[in-house]
């Protein structure tokens, strides 16, 4: 998009471009996120794609309009506490903590064998002594992991793993952001205090959730949120009626459902109407079609079966605002 400006958060240049061109958002909206994404912010869009390949981390197959509206919404992040929600492993949090911020990531799946790698890096360490085994037993397991294959290729694999794993004790730059793994349901986020963070993001997450649950989780997330901190997320949406998407476990929710359950006024934007465009755009993206990752083509259940570009539903994005205290 545009050229590459000063990196104050004093991360690796060429990467995490795209902060300081942002301001604060102040409009609370939901966006069906458009395939013009890629384009519009195609530096960005290159970052995520070259740090995605150093961690070796393979996207959904929107995950790149999911990060790329996400991190440009975000506005500067250098020195703010920002809570990823639902983030497993992926490339957010990471990315945040590149550009400076500290990252309460949260999920649900324990995560305390994370390599090391990660660790070292991005200055991994657990919220509680359980969210994170000590680095010996996370070598331990990256050894004795099962995986598929014939044994030559099962020890090339683990040989490379460890060895990658060995290299990040070296004094190399770190980041100058933090992640702190918290492994916690999103609806209980009992040992975070109320009003402590700057922001809150969610790629492709809360939709994993019914209804009753994400009404609660927002809620969750808006006792955590300083007044005026943002809770940034993408789901998916549905056109005319919510229905659950067996492949990828999700929900698609339609414009109504998510203002009831983010609590949106009625005069809040939204690009709903534009949905069959949008989604005929989005079926037609080269880009996104020719870049699936390997894991959709050996596997029937993970939203695209096969590996055959066929999307059913399309990422949606909501901005909401929490409000000030009144009184
Ligand atoms: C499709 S994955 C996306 C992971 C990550 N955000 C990324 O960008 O790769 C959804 C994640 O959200 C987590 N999740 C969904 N609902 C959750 C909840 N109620 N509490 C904690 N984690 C949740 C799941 O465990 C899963 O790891």
């Amino acid at each position: 998009m545009t050229s590459a400006p000063p990196n104050p958060a004093g991360s690796a240049p060429g990467l995490v471009a795209e902060f300081d061109q942002t301001i604060h958002p102040t409009q609370e909206k939901i966006e069906i996120l458009s395939v013009s994404l890629l384009d519009e912010h195609r530096s960005l869009v290159s970052e995520l794609k070259q740090m995605a390949k150093s961690l070796r981390i393979e996207f959904g197959w929107h995950y790149l309009l999911d990060l790329t509206w996400t991190i440009h919404s975000l506005g500067a992040v250098a020195g703010k506490t920002i809570l990823e929600a639902g983030a497993g492993v992926g490339l957010l949090q990471w990315y945040l903590a590149q550009a400076g911020a500290q990252v309460l990531s949260v999920d649900r799946l324990s995560r305390q064998t994370l390599p090391v790698r990660y660790r070292n890096r991005f200055q991994a360490r657990g919220l509680r002594a359980t969210d994170l085994d000590p680095d010996r037993r996370a070598l331990a397991h990256g050894f004795t992991r099962p995986l598929p294959g014939p044994f030559y290729r099962r020890w090339a694999v683990r040989t490379l793993a460890f060895g990658r794993d060995l290299a990040s004790y070296l004094p190399t730059r770190r980041s100058p952001g933090s992640v702190v793994i918290y492994n916690q349901d999103l609806t209980h986020l009992a040992d975070i205090p109320n009003d402590s963070l700057d922001a809150a993001v969610a790629i492709s997450a809360l939709e994993h959730n019914d209804p009753q649950d994400l009404e609660r989780i927002v809620q969750e997330i808006l006792r955590i949120l300083r007044p005026g901190g943002l809770l940034l997320a993408t789901l998916t949406a549905g056109r005319g009626q919510d229905w659950w998407h067996a492949a990828s476990a999700g929900w698609c929710y339609t414009d109504t459902t998510l203002r009831r359950l983010f609590d949106l006024p009625e005069q809040t934007p939204s690009n709903y109407n534009r949905y069959d465009e949008l989604f005929a755009a989005l079926k037609n993206c080269a880009e996104l079609r020719d870049n699936l990752a390997h894991f959709y083509s050996q596997s029937q259940d993970k939203g695209m079966p096969g590996g055959v570009w066929n999307p059913e539903y399309q990422p949606v994005g909501v901005l909401k605002i929490k409000k000030a205290a009144k009184g």
